[in-house]
């Protein structure tokens, strides 16, 4: 699946993200976009690094409704092209909001250039993703339809803002319920996601049925690649995953594992926990003791298994939808993936 659209994605990208401009100070603006995309080192001469460039998720999830529904589809290249710099945007600022140094196993744009530039990047990433969302009619997407995808685009990034908004309250609160945490994550991750599924059935078909269906299903889909992300950040291995391991504890981050340990962990345990996270910061021993505590009560065991029942739920969303046989396999060989994925 993600290997069949890579190519026209990449041109896509190539005609919506401008070469650079020959001088002056805006040329830096394009180093940093095309650094963090993976085009470019941090001098600005071109690389092709693909440990840089992504998994292309949201935009291969897009192309793969278009044609699991008979569309040919190439019509949504720039809707999958927009919703990929959507997210390299959200990225960029992420970055700076979680204080990660390393993102795709290279210094995140703001250890590079700073805060102020990245966030300029970041800013310049999300209207180069409205331009490529406005391309679609030049393939052939009827205006109505085109509108509606952008709508679906711009509603998507603003509740994956609300969800960076929460994600980062809650840093400083004890008092996060498994609700909080699942409202939370539908709107920083699960939305682009569900964006992705729902774009791609929205150019493809006329069935408004159809089209829930496959947003249900990105949904779903975004909180068991969240709860997985959860999961990585705590015990991953960096050499995998290219970005910082353990900096969600230290951040305080309610992410799935610590969320359901305070909720769940019977009282010494649950104490010790609430002591730990209502410190002003934690230290490299206080983390080590989370992670001893986080063992005790296995609680990555269930966390696996939470994200194994959302990956299920995704894929019963689209039972009733009628595909190919092709596409019904990839979509379950996608969910086994995101399910159990080291990267
Ligand atoms: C990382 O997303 C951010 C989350 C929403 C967890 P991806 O894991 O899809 O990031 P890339 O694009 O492949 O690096
Ligand atoms: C994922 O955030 C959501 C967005 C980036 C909008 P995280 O902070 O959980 O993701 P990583 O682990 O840094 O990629
Ligand atoms: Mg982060
Ligand atoms: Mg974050």
């Amino acid at each position: 699946m993600f290997s069949r659209y890579r190519d026209d994605l990449e041109s896509e990208f190539d005609a919506t993200v401008p070469l650079m401009p020959a001088a002056g100070e805006v040329r830096g603006l394009y180093s940093m976009l095309r650094y963090h995309m993976g085009w470019a080192d941090a001098q600005g001469s071109d690389v092709d690094s693909p440990s840089s460039q992504g998994k292309a998720l949201r935009p291969t999830l897009c192309l793969f409704a278009c044609e699991a529904l008979g569309d040919k589809w190439r019509r949504g290249l720039p809707a999958a092209a927009a919703l990929e710099l959507v997210h390299n945007f959200s990225l960029i600022h992420d970055d700076i909001q979680d204080g990660d140094v390393e993102r795709r196993h290279q210094p995140a744009v703001w250890s590079v250039w700073g805060q102020p530039q990245a966030l300029v990047a970041g800013n310049a990433m999300r209207s180069l993703a409205d331009l490529a969302a406005l391309r679609l009619t030049r393939r052939g997407v009827s205006p109505e339809k085109a509108v509606g995808a952008s709508l679906l685009l711009t509603n998507g990034y603003l509740e994956m803002t609300m969800g960076q908004c929460s994600d980062l309250a809650f840093e400083g609160r004890l008092d996060i319920g498994l609700d909080d945490y699942l409202q939370m994550v539908s709107r920083k991750t699960g939305a682009l996601i569900r964006c992705g599924m729902e774009m791609g059935a929205l150019i493809a078909s006329d069935d408004p049925e159809e089209v829930r269906a496959f947003s249900r299903c990105g949904s779903r889909l975004g909180r068991a690649f969240q709860i997985r992300d959860d999961i990585l950040g705590i015990w991953g291995d960096q050499g995998a995953t290219g970005k910082s391991v353990g900096n969600d504890i230290r951040r305080k981050k309610k992410s799935f594992p610590v969320v359901y340990a305070l909720s769940v962990a019977p009282d010494p345990a649950r104490d010790r926990l609430r002591e730990a996270y209502s410190r002003e910061t934690l230290d490299d021993e206080c983390v080590q003791d989370v992670l001893g505590l986080l063992d005790e009560l296995n609680v990555a065991k269930y966390a696996e298994r939470m994200t194994r029942e959302q990956a299920d739920l995704a894929l019963k969303e689209v039972d009733s939808v009628s595909m190919p046989g092709w596409a019904r396999e990839e979509i379950r060989l996608l969910t086994e993936f995101l399910a159990a994925r080291q990267y």
